[in-house]
């Protein structure tokens, strides 16, 4: 009788032990799973603008841009900003790769969420 309530005890314990290695197979192929669907966001041509994000890109701007499109992006040394009628991802190619002897390359300096963030600021500009 001892016995089998520990054998019941110990069938128990495994029981246990197996449904949480399970639970971490799961977790470690969700981790697994991640970069790829980031990498297939990132290799997408289309940049998600948002309200929040401009505001963020707005910051980036006065940073990095102003200096030569205005502190309102109307335009300085380099052309106005608003109303653009190039694509998002023309945008983000221009920002990301600069224009040789005119506007220097941002790929370094920002990564494509923080780009995104700068398209979005440069969409809400009427
Ligand atoms: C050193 C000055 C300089 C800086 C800094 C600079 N730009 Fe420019 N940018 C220019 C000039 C000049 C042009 C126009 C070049 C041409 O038309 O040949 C331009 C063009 C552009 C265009 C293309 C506009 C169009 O109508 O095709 C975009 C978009 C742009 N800049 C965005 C940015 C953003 C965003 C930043 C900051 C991350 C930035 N620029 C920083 C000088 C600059």
């Amino acid at each position: 009788m001892n016995l089998s309530l520990e054998g019941k005890a110990l069938i128990s314990a495994l029981l246990v032990a197996s449904l949480s290695l399970g639970a971490a197979g799961l977790a470690a192929i969700s981790i697994r799973a991640m970069p790829s669907s980031n990498a297939a966001i990132t290799a997408s041509p289309e940049i998600v603008t948002t309200p929040e994000l401009a505001v963020q890109g707005r910051e980036f701007f006065g940073t990095s841009c102003s200096e030569c499109h205005g502190d309102d992006a109307t335009g300085d040394e380099g052309p106005n900003l608003h109303n653009l009628s190039i694509s998002n991802a023309r945008i983000a190619h221009t920002i990301k790769n600069g224009i040789k002897g005119e506007m220097p390359t941002f790929a370094k300096k920002y990564d494509d969420k923080q780009i995104a963030a700068l398209v979005s600021y440069l969409r809400s500009l009427h």
